[in-house]
């Protein structure tokens, strides 16, 4: 079996894996730095990130405004002390982006130009027209190449973490090129493969985003944090799912219900003003638009399509103009995906799966429990994002988590020897699995497609925008099924060459297990918090529930779940409040916690 060797490896080529992979480099350039990515880095999710990056810019704003807006937003599960070094070192990584040439759009006067976004209370929404990942991938890319002791695996998909003894060596990998199975070996592995949307059937997540990295931790003995909250993006196209940018409303488009009403007036999120508001109706929270949605759906004030419920996006007041200079991507996109002019048409809209606030439990350098095993990126639960993420604090978070985890990786690649003999003795066992469950295998009777579309209707039908605990429990059991006739798959394609079947099987295999994650969390979690809605338990419960959890796998394969205490630094718990009760000035944020709370 062939092997490759390196210092650090990078599993994900997107925004997080590029930005660890240059830290690593910049702090020892003697060592060998490596970017495994399953595609081109250029077409890593990353890319069609469109609104923007927070980061505090501008003299009305503050660190501390930053924080509490992240903080409040996401309703109190966020880790204090991450979420200060993240407000800190988010402006510095952006003006690195931009000593990088990242082509930041500018005020006239040429200050760096902020947008509102959903749940912040100030601008501070950096951004590239509407088209931010894409400018903010192509400056980390093209940074890269700088570096030669950075090498890269492009179309090499990762299906194993090697670990002996509590101590991760490196992975296994198939070259979908050519189909050979090898091991790369290295000190620190970083795993930076984004999030796992496709596990749901409506999602603005790339066909990419199969929770790969989540699963090779979970397997190797990582546990996963906080996976119950899943966020659903209030606007995606029908059908499609494609995101229309949360920038849309932050440049004053309205949600209009089937009688063109603006309902979120409805729904404790303030009332309609001449100009968009900050922290108010369409600029709430993510989790707070999505949860409306579903009230006037119930209502039966949305309009029916072949593809589900759906209100109106409404850009047409904000003309041409503006429309063209500030959001020419989602003009294009509805010209293109919706056959529609958002100049003089009503985008229909409605909640889809766009984000995953848990991943992989990481400290604040990215590291796991597991020795030489980071991660960073969405695939990461830090947690700076809690029960809801607002909106443009990933991209930063992909910045400044990426480049500490980069950092701490190289710094403990340097002192560590190279793998020994057992990680080939497991790479072969590895290679011989791949051999044996799928391309050899005689018999079996399940298809991929049959059971990935089971498992997405399962888990939209138990774990959606709300839960409760029949259809939870209803969804374990039949992910359970569904793992079992896992084990019966059979491939039509045996080939080597650019095998997709079998790359299908594989992440197929990823998202049972990170589903299975995903419903046994919101199982345990007997309260309603941000993102996480249960029916039956519809309050907080901080006397229980300020927590994190944390689900490991057993060694028969099903899960367990434990609690960890958030992080409470500054911030008392408090009370959610959106629209005109919004707090405004800095006095009025709870800042002071009672001796003993933090910690
Ligand atoms: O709506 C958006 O542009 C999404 C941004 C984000 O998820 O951060």
């Amino acid at each position: 079996m062939d092997a490759s060797s390196h210092d650090v490896l990078l599993v994900g080529g997107g925004g997080a894996g590029l930005r660890a992979a240059i830290a690593a480099a910049e702090v020892n350039p003697k060592l060998s730095i490596a970017v495994v990515s399953k595609v081109y880095p250029m077409r890593s999710h990353t890319v069609s990130a469109e609104g923007g990056a927070a980061g505090v810019v501008k003299g009305d704003d503050s660190l501390d405004e930053h924080a509490y807006d992240t903080i409040s937003g996401g309703d109190w599960l966020c880790d204090q002390d991450a979420v200060e070094a993240f407000v800190k070192e988010a402006p510095q990584e952006l003006l690195q982006l931009e000593r990088w040439g990242c082509p930041w759009s500018r005020e006239p006067d040429g200050h760096i130009a902020v947008r509102a976004f959903g749940g912040m209370k100030r601008r501070r929404t950096w951004f590239a027209a509407d088209k931010t990942g894409f400018h903010m991938l192509h400056t980390l890319f093209q940074t890269t190449l700088k570096f030669d002791p950075i090498t890269r695996y492009d179309e090499w998909f990762v299906t194993k973490l090697l670990v002996d003894d509590g101590r991760v060596d490196g992975v296994v990998a198939i070259e979908l090129m050519s189909g050979k199975i090898q091991a790369i070996t290295a000190k620190a592995v970083i795993l930076c493969t984004g999030g796992c949307g496709r596990v749901f059937p409506f999602t603005t997540n790339a066909n990419i985003k199969n929770g790969d990295g989540m699963a090779l931790a979970y397997r190797a003995g990582a546990s996963l944090k906080d996976m119950e909250f899943v966020q659903y993006h209030p606007t995606g196209l029908p059908f499609t799912g494609i995101l229309i940018t949360e920038a849309a409303r932050a440049e004053g488009g309205y949600l209009l219900n089937k009688d063109g009403y603006r309902y979120l007036q409805d729904y404790n999120l303030g009332k309609p003003q001449p100009n968009p508001v900050m922290r108010s109706m369409e600029l709430g929270p993510r989790d707070r638009l999505s949860q409306a949605f579903v009230m006037e759906d119930q209502k039966g004030r949305t309009l029916a399509t072949p593809y589900g419920s759906v209100v109106h996006l409404d850009l047409r007041h904000l003309g041409e103009k503006i429309i063209n200079s500030k959001l020419p991507f989602v003009r294009e996109l509805c010209l293109k995906y919706q056959n529609l002019d958002p100049v003089k048409e009503l985008i229909p809209v409605r909640p889809v799966v766009h984000y995953m606030m848990g991943g992989v439990s990481t400290d604040m350098n990215g590291a796991t429990p597991l020795a030489g095993l980071y991660a960073a990126g969405e695939v990461a639960c830090v947690s700076i994002n809690g029960a809801n993420r607002l909106g443009s604090n990933s991209l930063s978070e992909c910045l400044v988590f990426g480049a500490r985890a980069g950092k701490a990786a190289a710094l403990y690649a340097a002192e560590q020897k190279a793998a020994d003999d057992k990680a080939m003795a497991q790479a072969n066992d590895e290679r011989k699995r791949l051999e044996a469950q799928f391309l050899h295998k005689q018999g079996g009777r399940e298809r991929v497609a049959t059971i990935r579309e089971q498992m997405q209707k399962a888990i939209e039908k138990s774990a959606g925008i709300y839960r409760e605990e029949t259809s939870l429990a209803e969804g374990a059991n039949k992910l359970f099924e569904l793992q079992e006739r896992y084990q019966d798959i059979v491939l039509d394609d045996r080939s080597r060459t650019f095998n997709t079947e079998l790359e299908g099987a594989l992440e197929l295999g990823f998202m049972l297990d990170v589903a299975e994650s995903i419903v046994q969390c919101a199982l345990h979690r007997t309260e309603s918090r941000g993102a996480h809605q249960r029916t039956d338990f519809p309050a907080r419960d901080d006397e229980n529930f300020l927590a994190h959890s944390l689900v490991f796998r057993k060694p028969d394969g099903s899960s367990r779940v434990e609690y960890l205490p958030v992080k409470v630094t500054r911030w008392a718990p408090g009370e959610r409040v959106y629209g005109e009760q919004a707090p405004e000035s800095p006095q009025q944020i709870p800042q002071a916690v009672p001796a003993g709370r933090a910690g």
